[in-house]
C-alpha cells in the first residue's frame, strides 16, 4: 500500500480509496470496496486502464520499452540463458543453480512422451486442420489422462509433476500435429537431446535418415522462445488466470490460453505478418499503398506486427528479434526478400504521422516469422511456436493466481438493454 489515497466525489458524497504502489513505482487506485461504499462500479472495455491483479513475475514499462522476467532484463536472458533456465526462473522466482537446473531438465525429459492413445485423436482431425486448433484440443485432453491434474490444490509434488508433464509434452504434441499435417511418420522424442534440439528433431527428423540439429537454428529458437516466455497480463495470460480462477485444472486453463493466443490481434499476428508481407510482395511491393490502406478507417486492413496495448515505444523484443533476423539469415545463407519488405515497411511507417501520433511501433510479431521461416518452421506453425514460448509464463501466472488464493474472476457490467416488460402471447405480438 502507498500512503497516498484517491478521493472521489459521487452524488455529493466523498469517498477515499487506498492507492497501491508496486516495487517499480507503478500506482493503482484500489477500487475493491468502491461498489460497497458508493453503489458505483467502474467501466473500462478491454481493461485498458484496469489492473486485474498484483504480480511478481514480469515487469514491463511500455513507455520506456523495458521488459524484465523476475527482475532480469530480457536482453540479458535472451543472450545468455537457456529456455528451460528461463522457464525455471518464471516458475520459481529465481534462476536455478546447477543442481536445480539439472533436476528440472531431467524431470522435463522424463515426461516427453505422450500416451499412445493420444495418437488416435490426431487421426480424426481434418488433414488441413490448423495446428493451433489441434494444440488447444490436445492440451485440454491431457487432463483426461491425468485425473490427478484436475485438482490444482493437490500436494505440491503432484502440481509440480502436472507442470513438468505439460512443459515436456507440448513440444511433442506440436511436432505430432505438424507431422500429421504432412502425412509423415511421427518422430518420438530422443531424450539424449536438449529441449530445443529434441523439438527440432521431432519436427524435421525422419526415420529413414539421421537428423543433425544445426546449432544456429537451435540458438535462434532458444532466443525466440525466451523472448515469448511471458508478458504479464496480456489477453491469453488473463484468459489462463480467469479460467483457472474457477479452479478448473491447469491443462484446461492453458488450453483456453492457447485459444486466446490464436487470435490475429494477439499471437496469431505472427502468421498474419508473413502473409501480409507476402501479399505486399506479390502485389508488386508498393509499400506506401499498403501503409495507406492500414491508415484508412474504411479499410479493414491493419499493419499486422505493428502497435501494442502497452508498448508506446519500441517493443524491446522486436529490437532483439530484428537484430537476430540479420544474424540468423546471414549464418544460414538465406536471402529472404520478405525481410527487405519488412524493413522498408517499418522505415516508411515510422516516418508516417499516423503511426507516430498513435505511437505504433513494430511488436514482437513483426520480425519473428522471418526467423521461423528461415529455420524451416511453416507459417501455420508460427503461433504454435509462440504458445511453446509462452507456456512457462502462462503456468507461472496460473500458479501465482492459485497460490495467492485469488477469487473467481467475475467482472460486473452496466446494463443497457430493455427495461422490465411483460410477456405478450404470440398471437398478440
Ligand atoms: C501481441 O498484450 C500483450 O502483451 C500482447 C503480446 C504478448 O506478448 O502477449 O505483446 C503479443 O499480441 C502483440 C500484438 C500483436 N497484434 C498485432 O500485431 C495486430 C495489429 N495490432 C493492432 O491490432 C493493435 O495495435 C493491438 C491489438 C495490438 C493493440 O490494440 P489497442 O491497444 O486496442 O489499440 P487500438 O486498436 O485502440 O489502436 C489505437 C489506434 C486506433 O486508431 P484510432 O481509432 O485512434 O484512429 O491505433 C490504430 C487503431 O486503429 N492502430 C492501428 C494498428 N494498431 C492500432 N492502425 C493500423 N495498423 C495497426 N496495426
Amino acid at each position: 500500500m502507498s500512503s497516498e489515497t484517491a478521493k472521489i466525489i459521487l452524488n455529493g458524497n466523498e469517498y477515499e480509496l487506498p492507492v497501491v504502489e508496486g516495487s517499480e513505482g507503478e500506482k493503482a487506485i484500489d477500487i475493491s470496496k468502491l461498489r460497497a461504499l458508493s453503489g458505483y462500479i467502474t467501466l473500462d472495455p478491454g481493461y485498458k486502464n484496469t489492473g486485474s491483479t498484483t504480480s511478481a513475475i514480469t515487469f514491463l514499462d511500455g513507455e520506456e520499452g523495458i521488459l524484465h522476467y523476475r527482475g532480469y532484463p530480457i536482453e540479458q536472458l535472451a543472450e545468455k540463458a537457456s529456455f528451460l533456465e528461463v522457464s525455471y526462473l518464471l516458475l520459481h522466482g529465481d534462476l536455478p543453480n546447477k543442481q536445480q537446473l539439472a533436476e528440472f531438465e531431467g524431470n522435463i525429459r522424463y515426461h516427453s512422451l505422450v500416451h499412445e492413445d493420444m495418437k488416435r485423436f490426431f487421426e480424426f482431425f481434418p488433414s488441413n486442420a490448423h495446428p493451433m486448433g489441434i494444440l488447444a484440443a490436445m492440451v485440454n485432453s491431457l487432463s483426461t489422462f491425468y485425473p490427478k491434474s484436475q485438482d490444482p490444490h493437490r500436494p505440491a509434488r503432484d502440481v509440480e509433476r502436472t507442470i513438468h508433464r505439460l512443459i515436456a509434452k507440448m513440444p511433442t504434441l506440436a511436432a505430432i500435429s505438424y507431422k500429421n499435417n504432412l502425412g509423415h511418420p511421427i518422430m518420438y522424442p530422443d531424450n539424449r537431446l536438449g529441449y530445443i534440439e529434441n523439438f527440432l528433431y521431432m519436427m524435421f527428423g525422419l526415420p529413414t535418415e539421421p537428423y543433425e540439429v544445426d546449432p544456429v537454428v537451435a540458438d535462434a529458437l532458444n532466443k525466440l522462445l525466451i523472448l515469448h516466455a511471458d508478458h504479464e497480463q496480456n489477453c491469453s495470460a488473463s484468459t489462463v488466470r480467469i479460467v483457472g480462477s474457477s479452479q478448473s485444472n491447469l491443462y484446461s486453463s492453458i488450453s483456453a490460453g492457447i485459444a486466446a493466443l490464436w487470435g490475429p490481434l494477439h499471437g496469431g499476428a505472427n502468421q498474419e505478418v508473413i502473409e501480409m508481407l507476402e501479399t505486399i510482395r506479390n502485389d508488386g511491393g508498393d509499400i506506401q499503398k499498403w501503409v495507406d490502406k492500414a491508415k484508412d478507417k474504411d479499410d479493414p486492413f491493419r499493419l499486422f506486427g505493428f502497435g501494442h496495448r502497452v508498448y508506446k515505444n519500441f517493443d524491446p523484443r522486436a529490437r532483439i528479434i530484428k537484430k537476430a533476423c540479420d544474424e540468423v539469415l546471414k549464418k544460414m545463407g538465406v536471402n529472404d526478400p520478405v525481410l527487405d519488405i519488412a524493413k522498408r515497411l517499418e522505415e516508411i511507417a515510422l516516418k508516417d504521422d499516423y503511426f507516430v501520433e498513435r505511437k505504433l511501433y513494430p511488436n514482437v510479431d513483426f520480425y519473428s516469422g522471418i526467423i521461423y521461416r528461415a529455420i524451416g518452421i511453416p507459417t501455420r506453425m508460427f503461433t504454435v511456436m509462440f504458445a511453446l514460448g509462452r507456456l512457462p509464463g502462462w503456468i507461472a501466472q496460473w500458479r501465482e493466481m492459485v497460490e495467492n488464493k485469488e477469487p473467481i474472476g467475475r467482472p460486473r457490467q452496466i446494463y443497457t438493454g430493455a427495461t422490465k416488460r411483460d410477456y405478450v402471447p404470440v398471437e398478440k405480438r
